[in-house]
């Protein structure tokens, strides 16, 4: 979607992983506070979002949304102000449809869904500095034409405030789904493909709730044709930090968000990070990967089932390649820089979670441990163009 916004995937933070509903004002300061704290603002990680459960369940007399008064008394303009002055920026969540999530599952009263309500609503959303819009289309009904007609209606209304605002969707987010349904690049910027993320790794889900951190990676790994500056596949939010991950299964999660392009929005609960949490989380190779100008997502450019070998193109003519290892024993996962689309007889491989680099005459290999993926960044020599095309498993795709 060409409103500006999102031409490399947005960076930040949002409250559902950890807090759920559980949210109030202080808890948002204080997160703020600490992405500045633990360095991960200057990373890049810039959009606090206020996920379910922030309003009052009772629009005013005459129909504006507000913040619940307990849980931000202060009122959601000032916690905007509080974000933009620390450098930060404010996003928000909400739904096309009558109920929110958490209001459709009975965990909060009302019916405060900005259907009807678009215009108001952007222009409420942009009157409190909102930077980000999460919309969420959780509702069985609606056809897939309908939900293109509502969000475009959200779209609109966003861009007519003059504001600029990140548009981040959700379609049908509480049927399955093995993808985002169609591409919504003319709708939005970003599009979950996905059923909800939850802190495990295999959830044994191809397509139900919740999904697990290989699951996703199985769903969204096919999508690469979509993504571009402006328009990304949404894996859905981080679970690095919290419960239930390895610390391999951590770093392979954030490898594979990086490599996909997918947005780098943490999930856990960033006041009490661990050193090794932010060395995941702050690891700039890492992050240049997933921000890098060109806007692509790796394509797989081979696979069995076990061994995966991504490779995303970046500007400056480096590649970057991912040898993931998603059986439950070591292995050696190995490509070629031809494989990846380098042309040339001397490469220099920068390993991105050690540092160190080495050089090849065009062998790629790594021993990777269970659920773990090594990654490499890949200069010198030249680039084929086009880029090697996408293939799931060995085999031929469409993209
Ligand atoms: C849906 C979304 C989640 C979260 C919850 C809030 O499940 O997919 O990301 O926003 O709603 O209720």
């Amino acid at each position: 979607h060409d409103n500006g916004m999102a031409r490399t995937p947005p960076m930040g933070w949002n409250t559902w992983n950890t807090f759920g509903c559980n949210i109030n004002e202080t808890l948002i300061r204080q997160t703020a506070d600490a992405i500045v704290g633990t360095g991960m603002r200057e990373r890049g990680y810039q959009y606090v979002v206020v996920d379910d459960c922030w309003f009052n369940p009772n629009r005013d007399p005459a129909g504006n949304l507000q913040g619940d008064p307990n849980r931000f008394p202060s009122g959601m303009k000032a916690l905007g102000d509080y974000l933009h002055g620390k450098g930060l920026k404010f996003g928000i969540y909400q739904v096309p449809v009558d109920r929110t999530c958490a209001q459709y599952f009975g965990a909060y009263p009302g019916a405060t869904g900005s259907r009807g309500h678009e215009v108001q609503d952007a222009r409420q959303f942009a009157a409190w500095g909102v930077d980000y819009l999460k919309y969420d289309w959780c509702s069985p009904e609606g056809s897939i034409d309908e939900q293109v007609a509502t969000f475009a209606r959200m779209r609109d209304a966003l861009a007519a405030t003059g504001r600029p605002i990140v548009y981040s969707i959700n379609p049908n987010s509480i049927h399955a789904k093995t993808g985002p349904l169609r591409d919504w690049g003319d709708v939005a910027n970003l599009w979950r493909t996905t059923e909800d993320i939850t802190n495990a790794w295999d959830t044994g889900q191809s397509n139900g709730y919740p999904m697990g951190i290989q699951n996703i990676v199985n769903v969204n790994v096919p999508l690469a044709g979509y993504a571009q500056p402006g328009g990304f596949n949404d894996p859905d939010m981080m679970e690095i930090g919290r419960s239930g991950l390895t610390d391999t299964e951590q770093r392979s999660h954030f490898a594979l968000w990086a490599i996909m392009a997918a947005p780098l929005i943490a999930g856990n609960d960033i006041r009490g990070s661990s050193a090794a949490t932010l060395a995941i989380l702050n690891n700039a190779d890492l992050i240049a990967v997933d921000q890098d100008p060109l806007g692509l997502q790796a394509i797989q450019v081979a696979g069995d089932g076990t061994r995966r070998v991504l490779a995303k193109r970046l500007a400056d003519g480096d590649v970057a390649v991912a040898l993931f290892n998603q059986g439950n024993a070591a292995t050696t996962v190995s490509t070629t820089a031809a494989a990846i689309g380098k042309t040339g007889s001397s490469f220099t491989l920068r390993d991105l979670w050690t540092g160190a680099s080495s050089t090849t005459t065009g062998a790629i290999s790594a021993t990777v441990p269970a659920h773990g993926t090594a990654v490499f960044r890949v200069s010198g020599g030249g680039t084929t163009e086009p880029p090697p095309t996408f293939r799931l498993r060995g085999e031929a795709s469409g993209r």
